[in-house]
């Protein structure tokens, strides 16, 4: 990944989050792997697609929950979508296939990744969303 602050942002509606994704996106480089962590509906998934539009990505992102991981290779880089809600642990994750994942040449996206936390590797862009005060506010920390 290319140098991108790391900082905790006050974002006060989604356009803010989707300027957020772009920045992601354009920093992003072969191999990232960005974990998403933050309570239901803060805005992984939003995020997740905000990233995948500035990767050049075509298709619709959807929630990938039942599936564990989702592919979309239209852009300037593969992007792998991970909502690993549902799992127990990094054993689960990797049980599923994660590694290949991991390790390849593509852009990781992991929604829920404090589940999976003791798998991911050290220099993961880590992203926390928390919700602000106001509709459509929410605090991002960038770690
Ligand atoms: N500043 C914001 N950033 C992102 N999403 C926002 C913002 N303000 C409002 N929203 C809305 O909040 C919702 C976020 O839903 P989303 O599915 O992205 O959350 P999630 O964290 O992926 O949820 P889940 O925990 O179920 O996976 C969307 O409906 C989105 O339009
Ligand atoms: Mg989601």
């Amino acid at each position: 990944m290319k140098a991108i602050p790391h900082e905790t942002m006050n974002i006060a509606s989604e356009a803010e989050t989707r300027e957020l994704g772009l920045r992601i996106a354009d920093a992003a480089e072969p191999g990232d792997i960005i974990a998403l962590t933050g309570d239901l509906g803060t805005g992984k998934t939003a995020l997740t697609k905000y990233i995948a539009e500035g990767l050049g990505i075509k298709e619709e992102i959807n929630s990938p929950t039942f599936n564990i991981v989702k592919e979309y290779r239209s852009g300037r880089l593969p992007l792998f979508h991970f909502d690993v809600y549902r799992l127990d642990g990094g054993d689960e994750f990797y049980d599923a296939g994660a590694e290949d994942y991991l390790n390849g040449k593509g852009v990781c996206v992991i929604e829920w990744a404090d589940i999976v936390a003791d798998v991911l590797p050290e220099d993961a862009l880590v992203v926390n969303i928390r919700y602000g005060e106001e509709d459509g506010a929410r605090i991002v920390t960038l770690l």
